[in-house]
């Protein structure tokens, strides 16, 4: 059994889901608590490479061998840094979890959404997070926040409105199916108080 606190966070690109995992370490670190923040995929020296590849390869990537890569690095992962980590009694605040293959690989690529997560499981040996936030946005809010903020997409975030709001729509699925493990916000709130309202959740879990 482990002592840490395993936290997920959700959402599409452009979500504001690293300005927030930032506020909640923040928030954490003041309540004394030792804070492990990471994310997937990347969140390991192997990582970085399935990253590099998952991001920026040039040419076609199968579906399956998408899945199969974020699965390889979320394994490596989990047992390396993650799994050390929640023994510790830290608590983990990590971008990016097995919700993001089920609704990028599943209804994104269009998987058997039971199938990715199987894969994603197995990878994880289990592992399930105590809490998932989920900055649920519109798909061309994001859009407009990411032009805003950058030049070059990603080989994700390149992909058509269509399969950014399949993946809007799992995300809420998943949410709806797991209410006790999900705190949907709505991410075009202004950045204080939707850190407000994470906290709030966050705290009788500690
Ligand atoms: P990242 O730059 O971390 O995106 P963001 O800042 O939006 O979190 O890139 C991760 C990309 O990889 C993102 O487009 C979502 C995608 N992804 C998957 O498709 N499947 C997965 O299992 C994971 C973890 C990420």
């Amino acid at each position: 059994m482990s002592r840490g606190v395993f936290i997920t966070l959700e959402g599409g690109d452009g979500s504001g889901k690293s300005t927030q995992a930032e506020l909640l370490r923040e928030w954490l670190a003041l309540q004394g608590r030792s804070v492990l923040r990471t994310r997937e995929p990347g969140g390991t020296d192997l990582g970085v490479e399935v990253r590099e590849i998952v991001l920026h390869h040039r040419g076609d990537i199968a579906p399956r061998a998408e899945a199969l890569l974020y699965a390889a690095d979320r394994a490596h992962h989990i047992a390396t840094v993650v799994r050390p980590a929640l023994e510790r009694g830290d608590v983990v605040i990590q971008d990016r979890y097995i919700d993001s293959s089920v609704a990028y690989q599943g209804a994104g690529r269009v998987l058997d959404p039971d199938a990715v997560r199987g894969i994603s499981e197995w990878a994880a040996e289990g592992l399930a997070p105590d809490l998932t936030i989920l900055l649920d946005i519109d798909a061309d809010a994001a859009r407009d926040r990411l032009d805003a903020a950058r030049t070059r997409y990603d080989r994700l975030e390149a992909e058509a409105a269509a399969f950014h709001d399949r993946v809007r729509a799992a995300y809420l699925a998943l949410a709806d199916a797991e209410p006790h493990r999900f705190l949907v916000v709505d991410a075009t709130r202004p950045v204080v108080d939707i850190a407000a309202e994470i906290s709030k959740r966050v705290a009788p879990l500690l």
